[in-house]
């Protein structure tokens, strides 16, 4: 028997090949010993005959009820009257919350402010933490999970040292105080959420997980208004908890059944002026390739990083990947219409166990939107001008000091998924996720910058399925994607802290680090983060 397997590309037939030494071959007496629970792996229902414990089974697609409008999202109040300074305490508690009548209530994790008394009118979906450029932010950090935990300012450029690296846990019981100022040109729409070793998955599907928004004073979009839309997944069992990861999550990174906008599903939104959205992709794993099903067009004004310099219009689909967002301007049009926001299928060629790809995910609908029903006439006060022409300049970075290269890749190892005692840890061993041929590990440098230097970095993906990158601390931009030799140049100049990378594809990006310090990058599917796929980079 083939113990060992190195691969790119034989990875779903390693693992083929290890279902069925579990499912048919009895008298291998150790063979996969599963740990129930949350930490295990359950996929024990595609192993007729195998001897894990069963799962418990899924709750209905139409378990949760739809139809209910949008709900608004909490805001995390301000307790400073300093002009120029934000202050505000976030505490992370399991906040058990009835969701499937006649079950237990579920076990969800969520962010509350002060000291701490949940919202439970609010989604679980962490408080709103409005900013503006130049404000000096105090978050006390309280943690009152049962595990390590810290809150990772996604995308902000903040010290490293007050970026939530998986090296600066807080231990359960413990706290700490964030502390950072926001530069000016760092407007835009960020997230938090956490990032302790090897726990951020499971931290984050239980519901940890907010958004920011960094506002300028000089905002060429204030007369639009503004709908906030953060996008997560939810993996509910029938009896009201929230599933574990089998092997299938660990593998191709997790999709519940449930794709939640603000916490509700398929709600209702009412657009009656031209608004503009921003909208987060804070699933596990899952790609959102947003759409109108009626084919309806809208414009995209910005990124991860704020604005573009000129507004895209007539856009019809746009790929957020997990960890991604953008921000759009949506019209209500002058005579009422409807239609549903989806997710369009996107194929990221999740792997099958039995080896190759599994289908695309069917297209999911995201919310029921209708325009104009009540609108002002055209014209009437209220209604915004014209797009503007221009939003903000963007500079290309340059010119270039080093260059970097990040490769992903993936591996099975047989003989380590087979090692008795497997079964403690929390996620199979052996599926190996790597950057630069290595799994993290803490405390090794994988890439060494200079600060204040820009550099070229070129990412390249090994493997046979997409992965989101992203890098900590920064914004860059992208200059080309690569296939076989072929480069491709960026269409527009964007700020980006994630971007996704299709098997066989180099995305070359510019890049710059201005604080000395250690920095992470990794895939934004958490699953193959917490798996390994992660670096280290020292900036000197
Ligand atoms: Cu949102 Cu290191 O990630
Ligand atoms: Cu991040
Ligand atoms: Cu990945």
């Amino acid at each position: 028997m083939q113990r060992r397997a190195f691969l790119s590309g034989a990875l779903g037939a390693a693992l083929a090949s290890l279902y069925a030494r579990t499912s048919f071959a009895q008298s291998d007496s150790h063979t996969m010993h599963m740990a129930p629970g949350p930490a295990g792996m359950s996929d024990a229902r595609a192993m007729p005959g195998g001897t894990m414990p069963a799962p418990a089974p899924l709750a209905a697609a139409d378990a949760l009820t739809t139809g209910a409008p949008l709900p608004t999202l909490r805001t995390l109040a301000n307790e400073s009257r300093e002009p120029g300074r934000f202050r505000a305490t976030l505490v992370a508690q399991a906040v058990p919350r009835p969701l499937l009548p006649g079950q237990s209530d579920t076990p969800f994790w969520q962010y509350d402010a002060g000291t701490g008394t949940p919202d439970l009118g609010a989604p679980v979906i962490g408080p709103l933490i409005e900013v503006r450029e130049g404000d000096t932010v105090e978050i006390r950090f309280v943690n009152r999970l049962a595990q390590p935990s810290t809150i990772h300012w996604h995308g902000l450029p903040v010290p490293p040292d007050q970026d939530g690296n998986p090296a600066d846990p807080i231990a359960p019981g413990a706290g700490r105080l964030y502390r950072f100022t926001l530069p000016a040109g760092s407007a835009g729409t960020y997230w938090y959420h956490p990032h302790p070793h090897m726990l951020t998955a499971e931290q984050v599907f239980r519901g940890l997980a907010g958004p920011i928004v960094v506002r300028a004073a000089d905002d060429p979009l204030a007369a639009w208004p503004e709908r906030h839309l953060f996008v997560t997944d939810l993996k509910l069992a029938a009896d009201g908890t929230i599933a574990p990861n089998s092997m299938m999550d660990w593998m191709n990174g997790r999709e519940g059944q449930f794709l939640l906008l603000n916490g509700a599903l398929r709600p209702q939104i009412d657009v009656t002026r031209d608004e503009r959205w921003r909208v987060w992709n804070a699933c596990n794993a899952r790609y959102l390739l947003l759409a109108f099903d009626d084919g309806r067009s809208f414009a995209q004004v910005g990124t991860d990083g704020g604005l573009l310099a000129a507004p895209r219009g007539n856009v019809t689909s746009l790929l957020l990947a997990p960890g991604e967002r953008a921000e759009l301007i949506v019209a209500a049009g002058a005579l009422p219409s409807r239609a549903r926001l989806v997710a369009a299928q996107y194929d990221r060629r999740k792997m099958a166990m039995m080896g190759g790809s599994l289908p695309a995910e069917p297209t999911r609908a995201l919310a029921d939107v209708r325009f104009a029903s009540g609108a002002a006439a055209p014209g009437a006060a209220g209604t915004p001008p014209a797009l503007p022409a221009q939003l903000r300049a963007i500079a290309p970075l340059s010119p270039f000091r080093a260059r970097q290269s990040v490769v992903f890749s993936e591996a099975m190892d047989m003989k380590a998924m087979h090692q008795p005692g497997a079964s403690a840890l929390s996620m199979p061993r052996g599926m190996q996720f790597m950057v630069n041929g290595a799994t993290y590990e803490p405390g090794r440098v994988t890439l060494t910058s200079r600060r204040g230097e820009v550099e070229q970095w070129s990412i390249e993906n090994r493997t046979d399925m997409d992965h989101p990158f992203h890098l900590h601390g920064t914004q860059f931009q992208v200059l080309a994607r690569e296939r076989g030799g072929r480069h491709v140049a960026a269409s527009y100049l964007a700020w980006r802290d994630t971007v996704n990378v299709e098997p066989g594809e180099t995305v070359h990006i510019a890049t710059i680090q201005r604080e000395a310090g250690e920095r992470m990058f990794h895939c934004h599917i958490l699953e193959h983060e917490d798996l390994g796929m992660m670096g280290t980079l020292r900036v000197v």
